[in-house]
């Protein structure tokens, strides 16, 4: 249920996804899995490591099989990684994934560029996921309804088109958790409050995730907004990296640490410790050609107080 613990929320951590993929440079495997491990240390109980798509479209996620090996002990269920078709569902669940995020775009235009079909096509890829899901019992899956209010070559994106593709999708794989992205981080708080509210007035059943990005300083009021109308899953990425390649002007995700600051200090619980995360915050600012964002890693540290 959306509404269901008004006090906590989950926070999905995506740097290792949508925030190394901007990164052109190739960040080690050892590195990756340092990251990871260090976010999991903080208390992040739900990532996006990584996500198996072609490694010409994205070839700094080419090491993803040896980034999941080599979690090793520290795996969890709360891991998941991207998937762009039914290729990459296959390769994800022979490699011992669990935890599934398949992404279509709400636009044709941002579809066909981000992976290579129309949006019709990609529903074609999600029915065959959903047969490699019944055949290994224990998957879960999430559904990234990408430029669900923005896309970056036709604009704003129509509410109605939204529940169209959202029931397209719900149709095939009904038990499913489903976000909206805002991809290019043009929504405002205004927008995503009232399109969460009407999905959510219309079947509060639906598990809802609110993916946003910073790119025009709305990230954190973003999220309020999307919490304040019932949903409890919300994605940030740590120091703010990324920025999908395939999304020309958009930046990094909301930063975690923003979204854990300004939860908290309402005594909204996310489980994760502040002093950790931002260790991990400096080790990712610090990767070269990386553009992070968020304001927490810049404020002196022993301002950083969680509650009022
Ligand atoms: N994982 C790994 N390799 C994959 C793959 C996957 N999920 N899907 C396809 N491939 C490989 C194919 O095996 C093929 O390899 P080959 O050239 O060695 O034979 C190659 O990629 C092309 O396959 P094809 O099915 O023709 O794909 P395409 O070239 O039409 O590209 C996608 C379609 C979806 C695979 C590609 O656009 C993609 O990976 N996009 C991801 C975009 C992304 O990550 N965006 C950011 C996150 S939202
Ligand atoms: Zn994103």
């Amino acid at each position: 249920m959306a509404t269901a613990d008004i006090r906590r929320i989950d926070l999905v951590e995506v740097a290792p996804r949508d925030g190394l993929q901007s990164i052109a440079e190739p960040v080690s495997t050892e590195e990756k899995i340092a990251l990871i491990a260090g976010l999991l240390d903080a208390g992040v109980r739900r990532m996006e490591i990584g996500s198996f798509v072609s490694p010409k479209a994205v070839p700094q996620m080419a090491d993803m099989r040896e980034v999941v090996a080599g979690l090793g002990e520290r795996w969890t269920d709360g891991l998941a990684v991207l998937i762009p078709n039914a290729k990459g569902a296959e390769i994800a669940v022979e490699a011992g994934c669990r935890a599934l995020v398949f992404v279509l775009s709400v636009s044709e235009t941002h579809n066909l560029r981000n992976v290579r079909r129309t949006v019709g096509e990609s529903l074609d890829q999600l029915r065959a996921i959903a047969a490699v899901m019944a055949r290994t019992p224990g998957i879960a899956l999430r559904v990234d309804l990408a430029t669900a209010f923005d896309c970056p070559f036709d604009g704003s994106v129509p509410e109605a088109r939204v529940r169209e593709v959202f029931e397209a999708t719900r149709s095939i794989v009904p038990r499913a958790e489903f976000a909206l992205c805002d991809t290019t981080g043009r929504a405002d708080p205004f927008r995503v409050r009232a399109l969460f509210a009407g999905l959510i007035a219309a079947d509060p059943t639906v598990r809802w995730a609110f993916h946003g990005h910073d790119t025009f300083g709305m990230g954190v009021a973003n999220a309020f907004a999307a919490y304040d109308a019932g949903v409890r899953v919300i994605d940030g990425s740590t120091a703010g990296l990324g920025g999908c390649p395939f999304a020309p002007g958009a930046s990094g995700n909301t930063a975690t640490e923003d979204l854990v600051y300004a939860f908290a200090r309402g005594g909204i619980e996310t489980g994760i410790d502040m002093t950790r995360l931002l260790a991990v915050s400096d080790r990712i600012a610090a990767l070269p050609g990386g553009r992070t964002g968020g304001h927490l890693r810049t404020v002196p540290r022993d301002r950083v107080t969680l509650v009022r």
